[in-house]
């Protein structure tokens, strides 16, 4: 695909439902008895494929249309053994959850994924679960394909998570849910909560703690989950596309409606404002317990380089990427530090990101943990080049909003894992007025 350069981003940008939360929404679902109800759901691969997962493990899982979707249940401790290797495609969200949830039911499944997810490290998964007593066999380094044995007579675990990951709290809640007795899980610094949210919403005893900066999340083992009806607020990982977009092309002027800006999640907006973005909350409000507004982006002109304060990497983890981008149309260096987890993303997302913002003209030091771009200011990205996208769907849609702005056209050679986690993001860039094109279309 190729984006170019042409006139301003202008109107409203409906994105899709939250990708953690809809994920979340499909295990819950599953592991509670009776129906769920789900509106709003992201049909991105990533949750189709969690979806598909849930029925290999006995619930029925029901596309009403429209983003409707209908869960039935099979309790707490119910998983049924899958007769099929579980495939989670792309999806290490996916993945990491769903061996969290079955891990303490006697039951044995074998997990797989594309080229990206058999890359990425579960060790930081599997070792807390075996403190639950499941067992565990995978390839060398703790890589997928792994097959994993429930344990039948599961213990509760105590649990400091050594790196800033929602994706190891939530998989160590989950096994939590089966084992008798209080689950603690220790974060040294807050991560997205919304397992704790949604397992309170769903009637499990669940208490968070602050201490020292983080926080301690204290669970009760074996409740009867009730099922819900659950409105899957917008993305703001999805909203980021468009609205730093708007940013960086002259002239923009873009809506982008019902944002959920959860503190765990909001870091990229507080970031942008922070470089000097002409970016509004409007009409903000509460909606499910959750802080929501629209956001209004426009083209800013001035936008300066700033060093991101590191405590508030966790809450922009999957945004650096594009930050990355309105840094290039910025004025001087934008520091990025204690961000080593974007090197196990979908792909190395700091040498993905450096590779092509060189390509197409950007100089970007790097280091293990952190990494600086140097901004050109606006309308100074020079462009022309491909770039790889690595099987990894920010890594795309990153480039093809720098094409947007650069002198000449900017493209990745494969588009496709944009469906994982946006699967409407052309027609809406287009509906702005975006030119982005399917090469040789
Ligand atoms: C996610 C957590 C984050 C994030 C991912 C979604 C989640 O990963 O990068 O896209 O839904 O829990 P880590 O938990 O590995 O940081």
């Amino acid at each position: 695909m190729t984006a170019r350069s042409g006139g301003p981003l202008t109107g409203t940008a409906q994105v899709p439902g939250d990708k953690s939360i809809s994920h979340r929404a499909l295990i819950l679902g599953a592991l509670s008895v009776g129906e769920t109800r789900i509106t709003g759901l992201l049909e991105g691969q990533d949750v189709l494929d969690t979806a598909r997962a849930m029925r290999a493990f006995g619930a029925e899982v029901t596309d009403m249309g429209g983003g409707a979707w209908s869960v039935h249940g099979v309790g707490v401790g119910g998983f049924a053994e899958p007769d099929r290797v579980i495939d989670c495609g792309n999806s290490g969200t996916g993945v990491r959850l769903i061996m969290g949830a079955m891990a303490t039911s006697p039951v044995t499944a074998t997990f797989t994924g594309d080229a990206s997810l058999n890359a990425r490290p579960m060790a930081r998964v599997t070792d807390p679960l075996a403190l639950f007593g499941a067992q565990v066999l995978g390839r060398a380094g703790g890589r997928l394909p792994m097959t994993l044995r429930g344990a039948a007579a599961p213990v509760p675990v105590d649990y400091t998570v050594p790196v800033p990951s929602a994706q190891v709290k939530s998989a160590v809640l989950l096994a939590g849910l089966n084992a008798p007795g209080q689950t603690v899980v220790t974060e040294a610094e807050p991560t997205r909560d919304h397992t704790e949210r949604m397992l309170a919403g769903f009637g499990a005893r669940i208490e968070t703690e602050e201490r020292d900066g983080g926080c301690v999340i204290t669970l009760t083992g074996q409740p009867e989950l009730t099922p819900q009806q659950i409105a899957v607020p917008r993305d703001p990982s999805s909203a980021a596309f468009p609205v730093c977009a708007a940013l960086i092309v002259e002239g923009s002027d873009v809506l982008v409606p019902n944002i959920g800006l959860n503190p765990t999640r909001a870091g990229l907006f507080t970031t942008l404002r922070d470089m000097g973005a002409n970016l509004d909350y409007e009409n903000t409000r509460e909606e499910g317990g959750e802080p929501v507004a629209d956001l209004r982006a426009r083209f800013s002109p001035g936008l300066t380089g700033i060093e991101v304060p590191p405590a508030r990497a966790a809450s922009m983890i999957d945004e650096y990427p594009v930050l990355s981008v309105v840094a290039a149309c910025a004025e001087g260096p934008t520091v990025m530090r204690g961000v080593g987890e974007l090197r196990v993303k979908e792909s190395d997302r700091i040498a993905a990101m450096a590779a092509g913002l060189r390509a197409n003209g950007v100089e970007v030091e790097e280091g293990e943990d952190w990494w600086i771009v140097h901004g050109r200011g606006a309308g100074g990205v020079p462009g022309g080049a491909t770039c790889a996208s690595h099987l990894d769907h920010r890594i795309a849609m990153s480039f093809l909003v720098l094409g947007l702005a650069a002198w000449r056209p900017v493209g990745v050679d494969d588009g496709g894992p944009i469906a994982t986690s946006f699967p409407v993001f052309e027609p809406l860039m287009a509906g702005l007025g975006a030119d982005i094109r399917r090469d040789g279309a």
